[in-house]
């Protein structure tokens, strides 16, 4: 039987001097996920019994962003020798353990659950001691040449050590591996360094493996874009570009309109709802859910936010940790902060930003508006040009605005203040006091017209 237990050793100890970065290289994100975090969901679609993670190079930093990932173990490579150097590190923590060792590399993000589930199947199928992932690139510049003879794979041989004639071969070793346990970190140890970059090279490992007649076998994937590494700034944006139009595509194909791919940035974990049209320059980042029918105007960016159905946001909007119900609208240029919550059918309009508020059901805020921390019942009218004054140089203070009521343009409602249920408040109110049911509020000084006044100023003139 075979043993069909997965360890996956992720290596991500070098420098990735190309980036020229102080950010070590897989923390970068490739479309709002970590270059790592891409690496790590595809690690855990092989259910394995250990992950182990190769640290090096600024080895606390990704340590400490990665502490919270569940069943991930670190191993230390210092200094940093090589790819096969750098597996050796994992050797402890795989003691006593059996089946197969995939490999993967920290730099490489595309790589899908599904290639990677049919390397094992391939890994196992063959009996193989070791199986690479390979494929046929037009430009295979930089990476490892697949040399085989009678068809079969002979070695692996690195680009800065190629021969002329090798360095003209197309297919191309991708740095990802299933390997048999067993063999492996003894064969490992008999790696030399005797190279053009002076480093314990892990290609070397097919050569050796040939020598002792073990069985190697590679997989081509169909889809070498997939295998790609980033190795500098430029590689990062191509990936990036890569992973948005996955997931453009993805949206299409469930139904949602996007009016222009190629200027839409929509992060991996977003959902979209079917009949939503998306329009151009429309970046939508982290946890965004978008229910049905909604319209999102051009340049708008949405962060963590939760919108209903048949939503409206009109252009230039910005939306971080807000939720919008079902047929509300908001925006042009609205700006919806953390824990805001616009309700069922309510509008915000342009120029007004909420904070910590709460929008009841059909309630308007349509023009230039600060409200922040404010609860604010159903069918609210907030005029012009409102501002809840909630903070008073050191603490924040709330505002209640009941069901029904009505608030003048021009209101400062200095928090905290309570306007009761279907209230009045007359326009260019300074409300300091609560306002109760069924009442009018005013606060403004009364205005006095003197007659005559200017026909008056031109005759003392001159
Ligand atoms: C490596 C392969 C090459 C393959 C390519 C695919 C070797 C010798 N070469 O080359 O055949 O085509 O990947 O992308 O294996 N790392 C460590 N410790 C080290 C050195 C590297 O952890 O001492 C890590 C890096 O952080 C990276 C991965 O191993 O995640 C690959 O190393 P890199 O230096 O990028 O190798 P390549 O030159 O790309
Ligand atoms: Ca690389």
């Amino acid at each position: 039987m075979t043993d069909l237990t997965a360890h996956v050793v992720i290596l991500a100890a070098g420098q990735g001097t190309r980036m020229k970065s102080r950010v070590p290289k897989v923390l970068h994100p490739v479309a709002g996920r970590t270059m790592i975090g891409h690496v790590l969901r595809t690690a855990a679609s092989v259910n394995p019994a250990t992950i182990t993670l190769i640290v090096g190079h600024q080895a606390d930093t990704v340590r400490d962003r990665l502490r919270e990932v569940p069943g991930l173990q670190f191993a230390l490579q210092k200094p940093q020798r090589g790819t096969a150097h750098a597996l050796q590190q994992a050797e402890p923590a795989l003691t006593d353990r059996t089946g197969t060792l995939v490999l993967l590399s920290g730099d490489v993000p595309l790589l899908t659950p599904a290639t990677l589930a049919r390397l094992l199947d391939a890994h196992h199928a063959a009996g193989a001691a070791a199986t690479v992932v390979t494929a046929n690139v037009e430009r295979p510049y930089g990476y490892g040449r697949i040399v085989r003879t009678g068809g079969r794979i002979a070695r692996i041989v690195e680009e800065k050590d190629a021969s002329p004639a090798e360095r003209r071969i197309h297919e191309i070793n991708s740095g990802i591996y299933a390997f048999d346990l067993a063999p492996l970190f003894d064969a490992l140890r008999t790696i030399a360094s005797k190279n053009a970059q002076g480093e314990y090279y892990l290609t070397d490992l097919i050569g050796i493996y040939r020598r002792r007649k073990l069985p190697v076998e590679t997989y081509t994937v169909e889809n070498a874009a997939e295998i790609r590494g980033v190795n500098s700034r430029s590689e990062l944006a191509e990936v990036s570009a890569i992973v948005r139009q996955t997931k453009n595509e993805e949206l299409m194909a469930a139904g949602v309109t996007i009016v222009d791919p190629a200027t839409t940035y929509i992060d991996p974990d977003v959902q979209v709802g079917a009949d939503t049209v998306i329009h151009p320059g429309v970046v939508l980042e982290g946890q965004t859910r978008i229910g049905a029918a909604c319209e999102i105007h051009a340049y708008t960016r949405l962060v963590d936010a939760e919108i209903g159905d048949r939503v409206t946001v009109n252009n230039y909007c910005l939306i971080v940790g807000a939720r919008v119900a079902d047929g509300a609208s908001v925006g042009p240029f609205a700006h919806l902060r953390p824990e805001t919550e616009v309700g069922q059918g309510a509008k915000v309009g342009n120029f007004v930003e909420l904070k910590k508020t709460t929008l009841g059901p059909g309630s308007k805020a349509n023009h230039l508006s600060y409200l922040g921390d404010a609860t604010i019942g159903a069918n609210v009218n907030v005029g012009a040009g409102t501002i809840t004054c909630n903070y008073d140089g050191q603490k924040k203070h709330q505002t209640v605005i009941e069901d029904g009521a009505f608030i003048g343009s021009d209101t400062q409602l200095i928090a905290p203040v309570k306007v009761g249920k279907g209230a009045y408040v007359g326009a260019g109110s300074s409300i300091t006091q609560d306002v109760p049911a069924g009442a009018l509020g005013i606060g403004r000084g009364r205005q006095s017209n003197v007659e005559g006044w200017v026909e008056k100023k031109k005759g003392g003139g001159a």
